[in-house]
C-alpha cells in the first residue's frame, strides 16, 4: 500500500485533513482524520455500504474498491490518499440505473455468490482485470484474482462469470456497445 505523506495542498489544520476526491463519478469534498480508512469514510459517512469489510487486515479481498482503475484494500488504504484521485465502489458499477453491468449480470445468471459478501470486491477487482486485460486466459483470471477469498460459493461459478462477462464485453466492444454510462464518467467500468 502506498504511505505517502499528506500532499502540500491538503489542509492540515486541527486533526482533519480536507480533501476533494471523485467518488463513482461525483465530485465530493470531505474532512476525514488522517488516520481514517477509505472504508470508513464509504460505508460510515458517505453510506456506501456495498464495500465489506470482512478481515479488516488486508487478507481477503471483501473491501476492494478501485482507485484509479485499480484494486486497493479499502480496510487500510487511508481515506486522505484518494485526493484528487477517481474512486469506483460497487455502487457505480452498473452503468446506469435499472441495468447490470457485464459482470454482474453474470454472477446472476451463473450464481457466483451465496452470502454475497465478497462479491462486491470480486466485481470490482474482475472489472479492473478487463480493463487492463480485456481477453484473459482462465489462468489468468485465476492469478489476478487470487487476493479475493470466498468462504461459501467455491471458485468454479466465480472464475465462470468473470469468463461469460468477458465474452460479453468483448462482444460489446466489437459492436461499439460498451456498455459505459451516458456522462462518459468511466465509472462504468
Ligand atoms: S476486509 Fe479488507 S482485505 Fe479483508
Ligand atoms: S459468496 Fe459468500 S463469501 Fe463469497
Amino acid at each position: 500500500m502506498t504511505t505517502s505523506s499528506p500532499d502540500a495542498g491538503s489542509d492540515l489544520s486541527g486533526s482533519t485533513l480536507t480533501i476533494s476526491t471523485r467518488i463513482n463519478g461525483r465530485d465530493e469534498t470531505l474532512q476525514i482524520a488522517p488516520n481514517e480508512t477509505l472504508a470508513e469514510v464509504l460505508r460510515d459517512r458517505l453510506g456506501l455500504t456495498g464495500t465489506k469489510v470482512s478481515c479488516d487486515v488486508q487478507v481477503c479481498g471483501a473491501c476492494t474498491v478501485l482507485v484509479d482503475g485499480l484494486p486497493v484494500s479499502a480496510c487500510t488504504f487511508l481515506a486522505y490518499e484518494t485526493r484528487g484521485r477517481d474512486v469506483l465502489t460497487v455502487e457505480g458499477l452498473a452503468p446506469a440505473p435499472g441495468q447490470y453491468h457485464p459482470l454482474q449480470q453474470a454472477f446472476i445468471e451463473l450464481n457466483a455468490f451465496q452470502c454475497g459478501f465478497c462479491t462486491p470486491g470480486m466485481l470490482l477487482s474482475a472489472k479492473s482485470l478487463l480493463d487492463y486485460n480485456p481477453a484473459p486466459s482462465t489462468h489468468e483470471i485465476k492469478e489476478y484474482m487470487e487476493g479475493n477469498l470466498c468462504r461459501c460459493t467455491g471458485y468454479i461459478p466465480i472464475l465462470a462469470a468473470i469468463g461469460r462477462a468477458r465474452d460479453i464485453m468483448a462482444r460489446e466492444a466489437s459492436q461499439g456497445t460498451g456498455g459505459q454510462p451516458a456522462d462518459g464518467t468511466g465509472t462504468g467500468r
